[in-house]
């Protein structure tokens, strides 16, 4: 699959989010959106009603991250306030399967992740259900953290498996990605590269998409 860029909105100046998205939206991908609830990530970011004021703004696919214990119970809402994607954590959803058919009963796509000490082998079973399978590469909760080394065998790990059962799955990763962790995580197997810091908080953000869209360009 080519490489693709998801700025990750939760870097961005949340009193200028429109303007923020609207400076890279032509070079990049997807927009990568983090709501944390404060339980099962240490950090609240921010809900709804932020994300249905953003969607006029923009035309790019909204990829949401659902850091949250009870995420599924919002799914409905989601949608509603313009989500094209939910990825849910199998952390918290040991059993994804019901909940990967209420997603898609609301006209989402459907992504599960794992944090960095949960074996890959807890999504392998659930890998034919999955349009994104997101590898985080830091502990979620927050952005600016250091990209963690041993995520690149773990990203090779579900390249293996989403080749072998020759599926079209997404292979994301999230944390810590700059242009040398994109490289490496694109030599991996990565297909999706969510920045940050790296981004929004770069002295030009369009330079700094350039930059990343070097690092993993095949
Ligand atoms: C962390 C979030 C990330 C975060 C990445 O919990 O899931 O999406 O925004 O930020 P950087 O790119 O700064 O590591
Ligand atoms: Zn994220």
């Amino acid at each position: 699959m080519p490489a693709r860029i998801y700025p990750s909105l939760l870097a961005a100046d949340f009193a200028h989010l429109a303007d923020d998205v609207a400076r890279v939206e032509p070079l990049v991908d997807g927009l990568h959106v983090d709501v944390m609830d404060g339980h099962f990530v240490p950090n609240i970011s921010f809900g709804l009603s932020v994300i249905e004021d953003l969607r006029p703004h923009s035309k790019l696919f909204f990829d949401t991250h659902l850091m949250m214990n009870n995420a599924d119970f919002y799914f409905e809402q989601f949608k509603t306030a313009g989500c094209d994607m939910v990825t849910v954590h199998i952390e918290v959803y040991p059993d994804p399967a019901p909940i990967a058919e209420k997603a898609r009963k609301q006209g989402l796509k459907f992504g599960l992740t794992l944090n960095p000490p949960t074996p890959v082998a807890a999504v392998e079973p659930f890998i034919e259900l999955v349009d994104n399978l997101l590898v985080m590469s830091v502990y979620p909760g927050f952005g600016g953290q250091q990209f963690i080394p041993e995520t690149l065998e773990r990203v090779a790990r579900v390249r293996k498996i989403v080749d072998s059962h020759q599926l079209g799955a997404d292979i994301q990763i999230d944390g810590g990605i700059t242009p040398e962790s994109a490289r490496m995580a694109r030599s991996a197997g990565a297909d999706v590269f969510v920045a940050g810091t790296a981004i929004f908080q770069a002295p030009d953000p369009v330079e700094a998409v350039a930059a990343l869209r070097a690092a993993v360009e095949d």
